[in-house]
């Protein structure tokens, strides 16, 4: 066992990279040899411990299980083209959303240097696992749930923090066919729409089960309260382009997750010259400007998704076909972001921070 900085360091025997290959690093399938851990007990974070992948012991009636106080982020690390150096794409901004659902959860808050030193110091333990190849990067899930063994409904008084690594290729291969949901929905003014809580996405799972049965790969969320306005698609937030415009979803209701990935399409945009409104974008204002033509293209954004165009929209009654020879922003986006990803566009904004 080493020690660096407060971080114990137990070092795995053997890696389990040689028994993989890059075909095989679908979204979320593998795991590099090493996680970091970390225990809230008594109000402080303690036994920091980076160590070989592992299963986890928690007991039969730990909180998070039962009343679901468990929240995650997802950040990506890349390699340079050109030098091979390794750099996470905005962890800072990751770290800040993670405290902003802890705060909303009733969970404790993690420190920037557990969180970002910690991160930084496990990619680099595992940096072998990180793809060179194009669209292939290593992603990065810091998650934190309560841990107490106590089935009486209370904040839990006891957490764990984690950090798991794993190789990943595109999460989506082929454009998205979207279902607009207008049954169930997934965030209420109030709730807790806008925090990257475990909730969310369980409460998301029949919805996207229903949509896939009928052809779709993901259902478009609208409001709660009049299934009107477009709000973000299953793991993505979302834009639609008119013309030189693209309108996305604002924030101010609390029902959409701030997306980094989101915030940088934004600010691409805008230098690309493209104009960029926050704002409602109701389904009718959608269908009424594709049947004038002026609808040319919608994609998502997300960590997992990057930049992820939309084929077709449909809903009961309408299905709106985008056609890939429009598709002009969404792919300027993509390639941008890609280039400043993987080191070959200048990175400007300071976007990307080096792992050592
Ligand atoms: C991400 O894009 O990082 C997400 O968290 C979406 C999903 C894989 C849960």
């Amino acid at each position: 066992m080493t020690t660096i900085g407060d971080i114990e360091v137990t070092k795995a025997t053997s890696t389990r990279l040689k028994d993989i290959s890059i075909d095989q690093f679908t979204f979320g399938k593998y795991y590099t040899d090493h996680m970091l851990e970390a225990d809230y007990i008594n109000g402080e974070w303690t036994n920091v411990q980076i160590k070989p992948y592992q299963p986890i012991s928690i007991s039969p009636a730990c909180s998070a299980i039962h009343y679901g106080q468990s929240i995650f982020e997802g950040i990506k690390a890349y390699r340079s083209e050109k030098t091979g150096n390794i750099s996470i794409f905005r962890p800072l901004d990751n770290f800040k959303r993670f405290n902003i659902s802890a705060r909303r959860m009733e969970m404790p808050e993690v420190p920037e240097d557990l969180f970002i030193e910690g991160m930084k110091q496990l990619i680099a333990l595992d940096e072998a696992w990180v793809p060179r190849e194009h669209d292939y990067s290593l992603y990065v899930r810091p998650f934190m749930f309560a841990t107490d063994g106590f089935i009486g409904v209370k904040p839990s008084g006891t957490y764990k923090f984690l950090i798991i690594l794993s190789p990943t290729g595109p999460y989506y291969n082929h454009p998205m066919k979207i279902y607009v949901e207008e049954k169930f929905v997934r965030a209420v003014e109030g709730g807790v729409g806008f925090a990257k809580n475990a909730g969310n996405y369980g409460a998301a799972m029949h919805p996207t089960a229903e949509a896939k049965k009928k052809g779709y790969d993901q259902v478009l969320w609208t409001d709660a309260k009049e299934h009107r306005y477009v709000q973000e698609c299953g793991t993505m937030n979302v834009f639609f382009v008119f013309g030189n415009t693209a309108v996305t979803p604002g924030l101010e209701s609390g029902t959409i997750l701030e997306g980094v990935t989101r915030m940088s399409a934004i600010r691409l945009m805008k230098d690309m010259g493209v104009e960029v409104e926050e704002r409602d974008l109701s389904i009718e204002e959608i269908k009424e400007r594709y049947r004038k033509g002026e609808l040319t293209e919608a994609f998502g954004t997300g960590t997992a998704a990057t930049v992820l165009m939309i084929q077709e929209l449909a809903d009961k009654d309408d299905s709106l076909t985008l056609p890939q020879d429009k598709w002009k922003v969404g792919p300027a986006v993509k390639a941008k972001l890609d280039a400043i990803r993987e080191g070959s566009a200048e990175d400007t904004y300071n976007w990307m921070v080096p792992v050592s």
